[in-house]
Protein backbone atom coordinates (compact mmCIF):
# COMPACT_ATOMS: atom_id res chain seq x y z
CA UNK A 1 0.00 0.00 0.00
CA UNK A 2 0.82 3.76 -0.43
CA UNK A 3 4.32 4.59 1.61
CA UNK A 4 4.55 1.26 3.36
CA UNK A 5 8.41 0.30 3.47
CA UNK A 6 9.79 -2.94 2.50
CA UNK A 7 13.71 -3.78 3.23
CA UNK A 8 14.43 -7.36 1.82
CA UNK A 9 18.64 -8.26 2.95
CA UNK A 10 19.44 -10.93 1.85
CA UNK A 11 22.78 -12.85 1.05
CA UNK A 12 24.79 -16.45 2.05
CA UNK A 13 25.68 -17.39 5.93
CA UNK A 14 28.05 -15.16 7.89
CA UNK A 15 27.35 -11.94 5.82
CA UNK A 16 26.19 -9.85 8.60
CA UNK A 17 22.12 -9.53 7.08
CA UNK A 18 20.66 -10.56 10.77
CA UNK A 19 22.96 -7.70 12.81
CA UNK A 20 22.33 -4.70 10.39
CA UNK A 21 18.62 -5.92 9.81
CA UNK A 22 18.23 -5.39 13.42
CA UNK A 23 20.24 -2.32 13.56
CA UNK A 24 18.24 -0.87 10.73
CA UNK A 25 15.10 -1.50 12.20
CA UNK A 26 15.65 0.04 15.39
CA UNK A 27 17.05 2.99 13.87
CA UNK A 28 14.13 3.19 11.48
CA UNK A 29 11.47 1.76 13.39
CA UNK A 30 10.65 -1.45 11.21
CA UNK A 31 9.58 -4.67 11.84
CA UNK A 32 12.58 -7.62 11.70
CA UNK A 33 11.60 -10.49 10.50
CA UNK A 34 14.39 -12.73 10.61
CA UNK A 35 13.25 -15.31 8.33
CA UNK A 36 16.32 -17.93 9.00
CA UNK A 37 14.97 -18.20 12.32
CA UNK A 38 11.50 -19.29 10.95
CA UNK A 39 13.46 -21.97 8.96
CA UNK A 40 15.36 -22.81 11.96
CA UNK A 41 12.16 -22.95 14.42
CA UNK A 42 10.94 -25.81 12.01
CA UNK A 43 13.82 -27.68 12.24
CA UNK A 44 13.97 -27.98 16.13
CA UNK A 45 10.49 -29.22 16.26
CA UNK A 46 11.36 -31.37 13.37
CA UNK A 47 14.68 -32.82 15.21
CA UNK A 48 13.02 -33.21 18.94
CA UNK A 49 9.56 -35.06 17.09
CA UNK A 50 11.04 -36.63 15.04
CA UNK A 51 9.07 -36.47 12.14
CA UNK A 52 9.65 -38.58 9.41
CA UNK A 53 9.88 -36.40 6.17
CA UNK A 54 9.64 -38.85 3.53
CA UNK A 55 5.98 -39.11 4.22
CA UNK A 56 4.48 -35.71 2.84
CA UNK A 57 0.78 -35.89 4.05
CA UNK A 58 2.70 -37.02 7.52
CA UNK A 59 4.88 -33.45 7.04
CA UNK A 60 1.64 -31.70 5.92
CA UNK A 61 -0.44 -32.74 8.99
CA UNK A 62 2.46 -31.62 10.93
CA UNK A 63 3.38 -28.42 9.50
CA UNK A 64 -0.74 -27.36 10.03
CA UNK A 65 -0.53 -28.32 13.57
CA UNK A 66 2.65 -25.87 14.24
CA UNK A 67 2.39 -22.17 15.36
CA UNK A 68 5.02 -20.12 14.39
CA UNK A 69 4.98 -16.31 16.04
CA UNK A 70 7.56 -13.27 15.68
CA UNK A 71 7.12 -10.92 18.69
CA UNK A 72 9.69 -8.12 19.22
CA UNK A 73 11.94 -10.39 17.24
CA UNK A 74 11.65 -13.02 19.14
CA UNK A 75 10.66 -16.36 17.92
CA UNK A 76 8.04 -18.58 19.59
CA UNK A 77 7.06 -22.00 18.80
CA UNK A 78 3.33 -23.34 19.26
CA UNK A 79 3.44 -20.17 21.87
CA UNK A 80 7.40 -21.02 23.20
CA UNK A 81 9.61 -18.77 23.12
CA UNK A 82 12.86 -20.51 21.33
CA UNK A 83 14.54 -18.08 20.16
CA UNK A 84 17.97 -19.25 22.38
CA UNK A 85 17.79 -22.90 21.31
CA UNK A 86 18.21 -21.85 16.91
CA UNK A 87 21.76 -21.57 16.46
CA UNK A 88 23.06 -24.42 17.39
CA UNK A 89 25.74 -26.82 15.39
CA UNK A 90 22.80 -29.15 14.83
CA UNK A 91 20.21 -26.58 14.06
CA UNK A 92 23.06 -25.64 11.61
CA UNK A 93 23.56 -29.16 9.85
CA UNK A 94 19.95 -29.95 9.11
CA UNK A 95 18.50 -26.55 8.44
CA UNK A 96 19.34 -26.44 4.75
CA UNK A 97 18.05 -29.47 4.10
CA UNK A 98 14.70 -29.22 5.83
CA UNK A 99 14.59 -25.51 3.60
CA UNK A 100 14.35 -27.01 0.62
CA UNK A 101 11.27 -29.30 0.95
CA UNK A 102 8.55 -27.68 -1.26
CA UNK A 103 5.65 -27.72 1.94
CA UNK A 104 8.08 -26.19 4.03
CA UNK A 105 8.86 -23.20 2.07
CA UNK A 106 5.43 -22.62 0.86
CA UNK A 107 4.14 -22.14 4.84
CA UNK A 108 6.62 -20.09 5.82
CA UNK A 109 6.39 -17.57 2.89
CA UNK A 110 2.85 -17.21 3.38
CA UNK A 111 3.35 -16.31 6.86
CA UNK A 112 6.43 -14.16 5.77
CA UNK A 113 3.88 -12.29 3.34
CA UNK A 114 1.16 -11.87 6.18
CA UNK A 115 3.43 -10.28 8.22
CA UNK A 116 4.77 -8.20 5.62
CA UNK A 117 1.31 -6.63 4.41
CA UNK A 118 0.77 -5.12 7.88
CA UNK A 119 4.06 -3.65 8.66
CA UNK A 120 6.82 -1.82 7.79
CA UNK A 121 9.17 -4.55 7.49
CA UNK A 122 13.17 -5.52 7.03
CA UNK A 123 13.66 -8.89 6.41
CA UNK A 124 16.72 -10.81 5.94
CA UNK A 125 17.26 -14.44 4.19
CA UNK A 126 17.68 -16.22 0.93
CA UNK A 127 14.64 -15.41 -0.94
CA UNK A 128 13.40 -12.14 0.01
CA UNK A 129 14.16 -9.79 -3.11
CA UNK A 130 13.26 -12.76 -5.24
CA UNK A 131 10.44 -14.35 -4.05
CA UNK A 132 9.07 -13.36 -0.72
CA UNK A 133 8.64 -9.77 -1.41
CA UNK A 134 9.18 -9.10 -5.28
CA UNK A 135 7.86 -5.28 -4.81
CA UNK A 136 9.93 -4.24 -1.96
CA UNK A 137 10.83 -0.62 -1.75
CA UNK A 138 14.52 -1.46 -1.41
CA UNK A 139 16.71 -4.93 -2.09
CA UNK A 140 20.08 -5.45 -0.70
CA UNK A 141 22.77 -8.84 -1.61
CA UNK A 142 24.99 -8.75 0.84
CA UNK A 143 27.98 -11.10 1.23
CA UNK A 144 31.81 -11.17 2.23
CA UNK A 145 34.55 -13.80 1.27
CA UNK A 146 34.18 -17.04 2.54
CA UNK A 147 37.07 -16.93 5.31
CA UNK A 148 35.45 -13.97 7.16
CA UNK A 149 32.01 -15.29 6.70
CA UNK A 150 33.63 -18.54 8.48
CA UNK A 151 35.94 -16.42 11.25
CA UNK A 152 32.20 -14.57 12.07
CA UNK A 153 30.43 -17.47 12.31
CA UNK A 154 33.57 -19.55 14.49
CA UNK A 155 33.72 -16.20 17.15
CA UNK A 156 30.00 -16.39 17.61
CA UNK A 157 29.96 -19.67 18.63
CA UNK A 158 32.86 -19.25 20.62
CA UNK A 159 30.89 -17.03 23.43
CA UNK A 160 28.17 -19.14 22.84
CA UNK A 161 30.44 -22.19 24.34
CA UNK A 162 30.53 -23.87 21.25
CA UNK A 163 33.56 -26.01 20.60
CA UNK A 164 33.84 -26.37 16.58
CA UNK A 165 36.93 -25.55 14.96
CA UNK A 166 37.55 -23.24 11.99
CA UNK A 167 37.88 -25.34 9.34
CA UNK A 168 34.72 -27.36 10.76
CA UNK A 169 32.60 -24.02 11.08
CA UNK A 170 33.84 -23.11 7.15
CA UNK A 171 32.97 -26.65 5.74
CA UNK A 172 29.60 -26.04 7.25
CA UNK A 173 28.77 -22.94 5.70
CA UNK A 174 30.41 -24.21 2.37
CA UNK A 175 28.03 -27.02 2.81
CA UNK A 176 24.69 -24.90 3.29
CA UNK A 177 25.64 -22.22 1.15
CA UNK A 178 25.62 -24.85 -1.70
CA UNK A 179 22.61 -26.58 -0.57
CA UNK A 180 20.74 -23.45 -0.48
CA UNK A 181 22.31 -22.01 -4.17
CA UNK A 182 21.84 -25.23 -5.95
CA UNK A 183 17.62 -25.91 -4.63
CA UNK A 184 14.96 -26.15 -7.06
CA UNK A 185 12.77 -23.85 -5.35
CA UNK A 186 13.39 -20.51 -4.49
CA UNK A 187 17.34 -20.42 -4.63
CA UNK A 188 19.17 -18.19 -2.77
CA UNK A 189 20.52 -15.63 -5.72
CA UNK A 190 20.71 -12.02 -6.25
CA UNK A 191 17.84 -9.76 -7.79
CA UNK A 192 18.45 -8.21 -10.58
CA UNK A 193 17.48 -5.05 -9.08
CA UNK A 194 19.38 -5.50 -5.59
CA UNK A 195 22.60 -3.37 -4.80
CA UNK A 196 25.03 -5.80 -4.14
CA UNK A 197 27.51 -5.32 -0.94
CA UNK A 198 30.53 -6.91 -0.09
CA UNK A 199 31.36 -6.52 3.46
CA UNK A 200 34.72 -8.21 3.45
CA UNK A 201 36.87 -6.00 6.06
CA UNK A 202 33.85 -3.71 6.73
CA UNK A 203 32.51 -2.92 10.12
CA UNK A 204 29.19 -3.57 11.21
CA UNK A 205 28.82 0.08 11.75
CA UNK A 206 30.20 1.07 8.04
CA UNK A 207 28.07 -1.71 6.12
CA UNK A 208 25.18 -0.03 8.32
CA UNK A 209 25.61 3.70 6.95
CA UNK A 210 26.26 2.20 3.68
CA UNK A 211 22.85 0.78 3.57
CA UNK A 212 21.40 3.53 5.30
CA UNK A 213 22.88 5.99 2.53
CA UNK A 214 21.36 3.84 0.03
CA UNK A 215 17.55 4.04 1.58
CA UNK A 216 17.58 7.95 2.42
O1 LIG B 1 22.28 -16.87 10.10
P1 LIG B 1 22.63 -17.78 8.96
O2 LIG B 1 22.88 -17.00 7.71
O3 LIG B 1 23.67 -18.77 9.26
O4 LIG B 1 21.36 -18.66 8.67
P2 LIG B 1 19.85 -18.25 8.75
O5 LIG B 1 19.62 -16.94 8.09
O6 LIG B 1 19.40 -18.42 10.14
O7 LIG B 1 19.20 -19.35 7.82
C1 LIG B 1 19.33 -20.72 8.12
C2 LIG B 1 18.95 -21.52 6.90
O8 LIG B 1 17.57 -21.36 6.62
C3 LIG B 1 19.66 -21.14 5.60
O9 LIG B 1 20.91 -21.76 5.44
C4 LIG B 1 18.66 -21.62 4.55
O10 LIG B 1 18.79 -23.01 4.32
C5 LIG B 1 17.33 -21.40 5.24
N1 LIG B 1 16.66 -20.16 4.80
C6 LIG B 1 15.97 -20.17 3.61
O11 LIG B 1 15.97 -21.19 2.92
N2 LIG B 1 15.28 -19.08 3.20
C7 LIG B 1 15.27 -17.97 3.93
N3 LIG B 1 14.56 -16.92 3.51
C8 LIG B 1 16.00 -17.92 5.14
C9 LIG B 1 16.71 -19.02 5.55
O1 LIG C 1 22.64 -13.14 9.47
P1 LIG C 1 23.95 -13.54 8.86
O2 LIG C 1 24.19 -15.00 8.88
O3 LIG C 1 24.14 -12.97 7.48
O4 LIG C 1 25.13 -12.88 9.73
P2 LIG C 1 25.07 -12.31 11.23
O5 LIG C 1 24.58 -13.37 12.13
O6 LIG C 1 24.39 -11.00 11.26
O7 LIG C 1 26.61 -12.01 11.48
C1 LIG C 1 27.53 -13.05 11.83
C2 LIG C 1 28.54 -12.51 12.80
O8 LIG C 1 29.43 -11.61 12.14
C3 LIG C 1 27.93 -11.73 13.96
O9 LIG C 1 28.59 -12.17 15.14
C4 LIG C 1 28.28 -10.30 13.66
O10 LIG C 1 28.51 -9.54 14.82
C5 LIG C 1 29.55 -10.42 12.85
N1 LIG C 1 29.74 -9.35 11.84
C6 LIG C 1 30.94 -8.70 11.76
O11 LIG C 1 31.83 -9.00 12.55
N2 LIG C 1 31.17 -7.72 10.82
C7 LIG C 1 30.23 -7.40 9.93
N3 LIG C 1 30.47 -6.44 9.03
C8 LIG C 1 29.00 -8.06 10.01
C9 LIG C 1 28.79 -9.05 10.97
Amino acid sequence: SLNKISIAIDGPAGAGKSTIAKLIARTMNLTYIDTGAMYRAITFKILRDRIDLSNEIKLLDFLNQTKIDIVNGEILLDDLLITEKLRTPEINHYVSNIAQIPIVRKKMVELQRRIAANHNVIMDGRDIGTTVLPNATHKFFITASIEERAQRRYNELCIKGFHQDLQEVQAEIEQRDKIDTERTISPLKKHENAILIDTTGMTIEEVTDKILSYIK
